[in-house]
């Protein structure tokens, strides 16, 4: 079969295990570059510049990147390894600040360090390779899930739009928003989807629109601003959007550019969706204001994918990477346990009480 780029792993470890493998997402769709990176400032500046990008797909590639510093600690001092084990995790964790899947992936890989500590500091090098694997195979798992639960919400040919990418690039497969479509894909649903550009950084263009089209979805691209004029003419069934933290009463950051398309959804009856894994739930943030939203180098506006800069010089620039949609406006929050619908505050606690079945 021809290869596409869903056959490739959007995050990996090398044979070898030395080296964390991803494809350079800056590049695509004009050109697939897979890069190879050992050292610790390149996983941290390939994470801050987006060539690993996506909530899932940086928690596990910070889970590599924590193995891969683990791995290069010379010592056999538990509490000497420690000590420098967790100032390599904080410093991935500095990378970016909003996908709360970064720092979940990155406790996890410390508090697994800390069980095995009795063992040694081989052992421990071994377990936290066997955890970061964990986490790349329970988030293919969990993706496919969150497609099943989201799929149960359509019906063949409906008409769906999606924002930013949150699809196998942003995951280890499947994606969360784009699970349902490529199940339903498998499944004759024929859909048709509707794919925000995604300004700045047109990761709907460049990205959703490569995949999705690789599997045979039929993609229409449109400009941001171009949503709410498509609803209207009835051509939109529901919105699936992924997220990079949900609050515990349920506000949800995402890409910049998903709250008015919440809003406009709201306004004409089109139920929105949000899928999520559970390691995007954070509850020790209350609410979407306690989100800390990252602001990008204002050059991702005025000059970037433009033969030249495209704005006034000296211009004054805002450029938040996220927004926050509010609770009210989500009909519902799909995750790998189950659809959680309102008022959230009451399901999410019940949903991240539970253990993974
Ligand atoms: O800045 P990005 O490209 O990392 O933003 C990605 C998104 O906003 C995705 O929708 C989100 O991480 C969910 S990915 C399954």
């Amino acid at each position: 079969m021809e290869k596409t780029i869903l056959s490739y792993d959007t995050v990996a470890l090398d044979e070898a295990g030395a080296a964390l493998v991803i494809i350079d997402q800056t590049k695509l769709p004009n050109e697939f570059a897979q890069l190879r990176l050992t050292e610790q400032p390149e996983i941290w500046d390939a994470i801050y510049r987006l060539k690993v990008r996506g909530a899932p797909a940086i928690g596990v590639a910070a889970a590599y990147g924590a193995y891969l510093a683990a791995r290069a600690i010379d010592t056999d001092d538990y509490e000497t390894f420690a000590g420098a084990f967790k100032k390599a995790c904080d410093y991935l964790n500095s990378s970016r600040p909003t996908a709360v899947n970064l720092s979940w992936a990155l406790a996890r890989m410390m508090r697994a360090a800390e069980a095995e500590k009795s063992h040694g500091v081989a052992a421990v090098k071994a377990r936290l390779l066997a955890e970061a694997r964990a986490i790349q195979q329970e988030d293919i798992d969990t993706c496919r899930k969150i497609g099943e639960y989201g799929l149960s919400l359509l019906s063949p040919g409906d008409g769906l739009i999606t924002h930013c990418n949150a699809g196998q690039l942003a995951t280890s497969r499947y994606g969360t928003a784009t699970a349902p479509m490529y199940l339903g894909q498998e499944r004759g649903y024929r859909f048709r989807v509707f794919c925000d550009e995604t300004r700045p950084l047109l990761q709907g263009a460049r990205l959703t629109v490569s995949e999705l089209m690789s599997a045979g979805l039929d993609v229409t691209l449109i400009c941001d601003g171009m949503a709410a004029s498509v609803m209207r003419k009835g051509w939109v069934s529901a919105v699936f959007t992924g997220c990079d933290r949900v609050a515990a009463n349920g506000d949800a950051a995402n890409k910049i550019g998903t709250l008015p398309l919440a809003i406009a959804a709201r306004h004409f009856g089109i139920p929105f969706y949000i899928c999520a894994p559970t390691s995007t739930i954070d509850m020790a943030t209350l609410t979407g204001a306690d989100i800390e939203i990252e602001e990008r180098p204002a050059e991702e506006v005025t000059e970037m994918w433009y033969e030249k800069r495209m704005a006034v010089p000296d211009v004054k620039v805002f450029n938040p990477a996220f927004d926050v949609t509010d609770a009210g406006l989500i009909t519902a929050i799909i995750t790998e346990r189950g659809i959680l619908r309102p008022p959230y505050t009451e399901t999410i606690a019940t949903i991240m009480g539970k253990e993974q079945d």
